[in-house]
């Protein structure tokens, strides 16, 4: 599994490409991949060391293109923790290949339950910071001094300025962007209603089972990223029915619009540089 194999595939099938901006797209969110201009699609199965995902609604290919007139890497689709395997070394492959290619900034997408009843399905949430409840860390085991340090700080790990842009991003385009804190659960099972409880007294407004791994290898390797969560479900308990995967994609499907929205008008602020 090399960095340096998966860059040098990305090169040769796109050559001169230098992508700004690398959005990872969530369960259910592959929608705005659908806008991309003049796409290049690669299949993770083609970059060695790539984390090929096995759950549905994740596409598992990157695609190099335009989109609001910035030169752009889309991720469609991720791994989770729940998969197991060797997915850890896969999530950093992937965001290392990010860093590599010279991106600027990473915007994570994820599908989440919300423990805020005004912030119900539907709702985009601008993540603030995160509580890592998966029970492992990606960057566990021999520390490659060549990413990062083996300690680091992970205050400000979702970077001001990004959150300053999808702000005003936000305003611009008249979308609603609520804030909040995301816990990260390890499933595959969806927490139990005693967990949510316990969870809103620990701080989280939001729960899923993605993104802080990505945020965790992207804070080490000094890769500046934003994140956004789309409210797919009330957390457990707090809603009528039980949750399922099949709401996760049929509510992700609805928000993706929104989402596409607001993420070509942070596209739209960069034009003008970073
Ligand atoms: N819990 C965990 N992951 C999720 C949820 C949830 O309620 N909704 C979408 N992904």
């Amino acid at each position: 599994m090399s960095i340096e194999d998966a860059v040098r595939i990305i090169g040769e099938r796109r050559p001169g490409f230098m992508p700004r901006v690398a959005l990872l797209l969530g369960s259910g969110l592959g929608q705005v991949a659908e806008r991309i201009e003049d796409p290049t699609r690669i299949s993770y199965a083609d970059l060695p060391g790539f984390p090929v995902p096995t759950v549905a609604g994740h596409a598992g290919s990157l695609i190099l293109g335009r989109l609001a007139g910035v030169d752009l890497l889309c991720l469609n689709g991720r791994v989770h923790a729940y998969e197991g395997g060797d997915g850890a070394a896969r999530l950093k492959v992937l965001v290392r290949t990010v860093k590599q290619l010279g991106v600027e900034a990473l915007v994570l997408t994820n599908a989440a339950g919300s423990l805020r009843t005004e912030v119900g399905p539907g709702s985009l949430v601008l993540i603030r910071d995160h509580i890592n409840m998966l029970g492992f860390n990606p960057l566990q085991g021999p520390n490659d001094e060549a990413w990062g340090p083996r300690f680091f700080s992970m205050r400000d790990a979702y970077d001001p300025a990004l959150a300053a842009r999808f702000r005003r991003a936000a305003v611009a385009t008249g979308i609603a962007l609520a804030e909040g804190v995301y816990l990260a659960y390890p499933g595959p099972n969806f927490e139990t209603p005693a967990e949510i409880r316990a969870f809103r007294g620990l701080g989280a407004d939001l729960v899923g089972m993605s993104t802080v791994p990505e945020v965790v290898v992207a804070r080490h390797c000094g890769l500046a990223l934003a994140a956004l969560s789309a409210v797919t479900n009330l957390a457990e308990g707090m809603g009528d029915g039980m949750l399922s995967h099949h709401e996760t994609l049929s509510q992700g499907a609805r928000i993706a619009q929104s989402l596409e929205t607001l993420i070509l008008g942070f596209l739209e602020s960069l034009k003008h540089g970073l």
